[in-house]
């Protein structure tokens, strides 16, 4: 026997009691006549004590010798501790050893496996299972068990069913590129990993599973950010004979099940915002709605004077900056080069002082008069010692511009929050998207969403138009899920390839046998998936998805703890097919 309790178990009440702990030595004190180590285990700290007087001076003295890192057991008796640490849940107690067994050595490791470390984040994903260790990286991965659970648990009561679906694929296009297997048994062919299980889970559907679910992995090839790994996690779900309303309601409900479980926050319904009004007042088809500064367009108050560059934009469009009439003239010079950045793009910005006596005073005065700027300010809301943040252009690019303004001055005045939480349905999407490099559309969900009712005919016409029943679950500024109702007819779904510019040789070779499959009465079907990763940090107040994987990928999407991707040798090469010719 290893243990009989682990180190985070023992209190007061055990005083007197004999006790077995294995764990690894956290921390030494050596005072000479007495060591205490930190004994640490997943489960917590519990401080041991060596004491010549009391147990003996060969015990003493191996104490000392003891390396950070090492693996032991020991035996011996929980005492009452004279100076005790609130801190933690064992600090009313230590153990008293009798009895220390070295079960393994360690080397000296990187960097120490303290909650504020000195290693850098090359070298801890080098070493990951050094971090691991770490209470930072080990309570976010127990704060995803805990959150799966809970996903689990409220899906299965819901009788979703959890179906695993192969990994082994044709492509699923999710917009990504995909990441391919060469097959040895079938030369010259490829399988693709899914970008997700979308085709899938809608055969399942015609399968009559009704509702499904699973945890599952997806796989995407592109470029990677805080919220993107090239693996990642999805709650994946589909339910049949449902319709936009039932599946929004569903969902919430297990968004709403998760803030209580994990946070104990009641939420109040989530509120809904359709694509056009998001765009329009926030930049973006994901706005963060814990703060306000909402969007107000200028075109009709800020247009048709002698500002040249107001007068040819497409958008005059600004957002009040709570209190920042009080910028001084660099602070405001140095918001000005931020939105200049290449990162962000404008050309300028344009801002307005409400001073807190009433009157105005912009960068524009030789244009615009106290009573121009005072409509100015009713139409973005802003208010006596508030600063109006102003950007011209082109209408997509400015508004673009203007989120990334809103997200970086709510961040410096601390609106973002981490311990708020306001979800968001965004709604009735686009269905397709105009690539502007190509002149083509491509389905902006994916191209089994179906068109509003109504809509296909707008197709022909005006396909930019055309509204999907499509929606994302939008919580703190990130896209946290996304669905769709789905096509289930095979004319109409043949009629979306068309679009999408496959001719119905390529739609058959592709997706023959999903069109096939409808042939057989395919129910009404719909759903959505959740980026579990995002929705775990999001809910552990980050946002960086890296920290709550075990194993995750760096930002050239290398493992580097064990070193992948790596060359392959040339029998493995040739076994596949593949020559490589660089
Ligand atoms: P979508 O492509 O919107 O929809 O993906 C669903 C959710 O997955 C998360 N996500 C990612 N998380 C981490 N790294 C990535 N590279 C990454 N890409 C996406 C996001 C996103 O909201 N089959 C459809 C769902 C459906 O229609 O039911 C799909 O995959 O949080």
């Amino acid at each position: 026997m290893y243990r009989n309790n682990t180190c985070g178990a023992l209190r007061a009440s055990q005083i007197n009691s004999e006790v077995t702990l294995s764990g690894w030595v956290h921390k030494i004190r050596d005072k000479g006549f007495m060591v205490w180590v930190d004994l640490r285990d997943r489960y917590g700290i519990t401080q041991l004590v060596f004491d010549q007087d009391r147990t003996s001076a060969q015990l003493l003295e191996e104490a000392k010798a003891l390396g950070r890192e090492t693996v032991i057991q020991i035996k011996g008796q929980v005492i009452e501790r004279a100076s005790k640490n609130p801190n933690i849940p064992t600090g009313d107690i230590e153990v008293l050893v009798q009895e220390l067994k070295i079960l393994n050595e360690s080397i000296l490791p990187p960097f120490t496996i303290e909650d504020e470390t000195d290693g850098g984040e090359d070298i801890r994903m080098k070493y990951r299972y050094l971090d691991i260790r770490r209470n930072p990286v080990k309570n976010n991965l127990m704060f995803r068990h805990k959150v799966t659970m809970e996903v689990r648990k409220y899906l299965s009561n819901q009788e979703f069913i959890e179906v695993e679906t192969p990994y082994l694929i044709k492509s699923t296009p999710e917009g990504a590129r995909d990441f391919l297997v060469p097959s040895r048994m079938n030369e010259g062919q490829f399988y693709a990993l899914p970008q997700s299980p979308q085709t899938f889970k809608q055969l399942l559907m015609v399968g009559g599973m009704d509702k499904y679910f699973q945890i599952v992995k997806c796989f995407r090839d592109e470029d990677l950010r805080a919220d993107r790994q090239p693996e990642f996690t999805q709650i994946d779900c589909e339910m049949a004979f449902v319709g936009q309303e039932d599946i929004l309601n569903e969902f919430e409900g297990l968004t709403k099940h998760l803030l209580k479980e994990v946070h104990g926050i009641d939420s109040d319904d989530f509120p809904r915002m359709t694509y056009d009004d998001a765009m329009r007042l926030y930049g973006n088809d994901k706005p963060d709605i814990r703060f306000d500064m909402q969007f107000g367009e200028l075109n009709p108050v800020a247009q048709h004077k002698d500002f040249n560059v107001f007068n040819s934009a497409e958008l005059v469009v600004g957002i009040s900056v709570p209190g920042g009439a009080s910028y001084t003239r660099k602070e405001i010079d140095k918001l000005v080069d931020w939105v200049k950045r290449p990162q962000v793009g404008a050309k300028g910005m344009v801002y307005v002082k409400c001073n807190e006596d009433g009157t105005y005073k912009s960068s524009v005065d030789k244009f615009y008069d106290q009573d121009d700027l005072a409509k100015w300010a009713e139409v973005t809301n802003a208010k006596a010692g508030d600063l109006i943040c102003v950007l011209s252009g082109n209408t997509n690019e400015t508004r673009t511009q203007l989120s990334a303004l809103r997200m970086e001055l709510a961040e410096r005045l601390g609106l973002r929050k981490s311990d708020e939480f306001a979800p968001l349905w965004v709604i009735d999407f686009p269905l397709l998207e105009l690539d502007e490099e190509t002149g083509t559309y491509h389905a902006m969900h994916h191209p089994f969403t179906s068109p509003k009712p109504g809509q296909l005919e707008l197709l022909e016409t005006n396909p930019g138009d055309v509204k999907a029943n499509a929606y994302d679950l939008v919580l703190n500024g990130n896209e946290i899920g996304g669905g769709s109702i789905r096509i289930h007819d095979k004319e109409i779904q043949a009629t979306m390839f068309k679009h999408l510019g496959f001719t119905p040789e390529e739609a058959k070779e592709q997706f023959g046998f999903l069109m096939d499959a409808f042939q057989y009465g395919a129910p009404p079907h719909g759903g959505i998936a959740f980026g579990l990763d995002r929705l775990v940090a999001i809910l552990g107040g980050q946002e960086t998805i890296r920290d709550f994987i075990a194993f995750p990928k760096n930002n050239s999407g290398r493992d580097v703890m064990i070193d992948a991707p790596a060359s392959i040798d040339n029998e493995q090469l040739k076994e596949l097919h593949l020559k490589l010719d660089l």
